[in-house]
């Protein structure tokens, strides 16, 4: 079993997480909406993760919708003290699977209230507000309205911390003067670097940067640069992909999403794996080699 101590720890709200945990989204049926195809699967892969030390979770109740959160109590409550499970608001799924923006005060309170429900809790740790001016990635626009909302819903006392995710660096400013942002979840990975400065700023200010697709999502990375390094140190491309995240900066939290027991064990042993300076080197040409 990985050691996950070896990936570092980073807190997370006021809560110690290591910095390779796991994302959930990938549970769902396919497009993320409706069940899976495979229920007992799902929650093995669940109760895997956590029997091996993960104590981060990424989800949301816009997963399925509902079931992704539904998922991850059948399997895994009463939860472990350590475990933090963090989720986000902002979106509905129509009935086609199409992700529909929910920004409303009322659908925002909904969407805490369900998942409190689905997820079985009475508060939750960490909710991030996604930005859907543009659903692919960050666009300019105010998130004030929104987040006041959250903020108050935080004053309630119904969500312990909030983040951000698919937001500009404007608006992470903007965030911070309505109420205290402790991570960012926006695209990044060895291919996608458009974040790269923003990185380095958060984790001057110690905010958790956690990024999504880190294996480049939907159709995880092909690279012959990350094939030839992996095959040099006996290990995959996609532990090449994670262990050079870990690498980039200390703020950086993993979330790496899979449906499958093996790419569990196979993601989470990348917390063992060292990268060289000459791997390292070679890796960060990788941006400029492939389309995302
Ligand atoms: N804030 C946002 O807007 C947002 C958007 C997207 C995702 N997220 C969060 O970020 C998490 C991570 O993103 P993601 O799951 O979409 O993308 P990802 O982690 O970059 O990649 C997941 C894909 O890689 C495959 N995979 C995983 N491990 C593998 C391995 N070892 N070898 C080969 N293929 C492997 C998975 O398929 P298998 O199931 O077959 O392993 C799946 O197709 C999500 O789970 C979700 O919690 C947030």
């Amino acid at each position: 079993m990985a050691n996950l101590g070896l990936s570092g720890s980073f807190t997370l709200g006021d809560r110690q997480v290591h910095r390779l945990g796991y994302g959930a989204m990938q549970l769902a049926g396919p497009g993320v909406f409706g069940p899976p195809r495979d229920r007992a699967a799902a929650l093995a892969v669940l109760r895997e993760a956590v029997a091996s030390g993960v104590n981060h979770i990424d989800t949301s109740d816009f997963y399925g919708p509902h079931i992704t959160n539904q998922l991850i109590r059948e399997a895994l409550a009463p939860y472990p003290a350590d475990l933090v499970i963090v989720t986000k608001i902002s979106a509905r799924r129509g009935a086609d699977g199409s992700w529909i923006p929910a920004l409303s005060p009322e659908e925002l309170t909904r969407a805490v209230h369900d998942n409190l429900r689905n997820l079985g809790l009475d508060v939750l740790e960490l909710v991030n507000l996604r930005s859907m001016f543009d659903v692919h990635g960050p666009a300019e626009g105010s998130i004030e309205a929104p987040l006041t909302v959250l903020a108050g819903l935080q004053a309630q006392g119904l969500v312990r911390h909030i983040g951000l995710s698919n937001v500009t660096p404007a608006q992470i400013a903007e965030g911070r003067r309505i109420c205290e942002i402790v991570c960012v979840q926006n695209h990044y990975n060895l291919a996608h670097r458009a974040d790269d400065a923003l990185i380095d700023d958060l984790a001057r200010e110690t905010i958790a940067y956690v990024q999504f697709f880190p294996l480049g999502g939907f159709s995880p990375l092909q690279s012959s640069i990350l094939s030839d390094v992996a095959t040099r140190l006996g290990a995959t491309p996609m532990q090449v992909a994670l262990a050079w995240l870990l690498h980039r900066a200390p703020n950086i939290l993993l979330i790496p999403g899979t449906s499958s027991i093996a790419h569990l064990r196979e993601n989470l042993a990348a917390a063992e794996l060292t990268l060289a300076d000459d791997a390292i080197r070679a890796l960060d040409a990788v941006a400029g080699t492939v389309s995302t």
